[in-house]
């Protein structure tokens, strides 16, 4: 069960990852992605998507997140938040996978905007995520 005190709210996480479109590199689709996403310890990791001219080597704004958190020792998180062009953004299936790694209960939060977010739970909207527990 999550700190409850390391909370941090809906609105207030969704504004973070809005701040944090303005280092998105999105030159080939202008869909300025922005992830917010916070440890159980109250920390908060914000990504954003890094677009390429390969296109295929593009990475989302939620992977960059939660690869930031996890190279610096952090894996366990109880939302994330996430804007595109400042308003709702859902995750792609490879980040909504990318994330289950690690927590499977995410609570995922988008919006068009801070007044009329969304609050869903990762296990909801992506079913049946892989994981293979013998790696733990
Ligand atoms: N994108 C994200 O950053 N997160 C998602 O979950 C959906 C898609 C990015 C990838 C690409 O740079 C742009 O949005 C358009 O697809």
């Amino acid at each position: 069960m999550p700190d409850m005190n390391k909370d941090i709210d809906n609105k207030e996480l969704f504004r973070m990852a809005v701040a944090a479109e303005k280092n998105s590199y999105a030159p080939f689709s202008n869909f300025h992605v922005g992830a917010a996403l916070l440890s159980v310890d109250g920390r908060v990791f914000t990504g954003v998507n890094v677009e390429n001219s390969s296109l295929g080597a593009t990475i989302c704004a939620e992977r960059t997140a939660c690869t930031k958190a996890v190279s610096e020792g952090v894996r366990e998180f109880t939302k994330i938040a996430i804007s595109g062009n400042g308003g709702e953004a859902w995750p792609c299936g490879i980040c909504r996978q990318f994330l289950y790694e690690f927590a499977p209960n995410l609570r995922v939060i988008t919006g068009v905007d801070e007044d009329h977010l969304q609050d869903k739970s990762l296990s909801e909207i992506l079913l049946d995520g892989f994981r293979v527990e013998s790696f733990e």
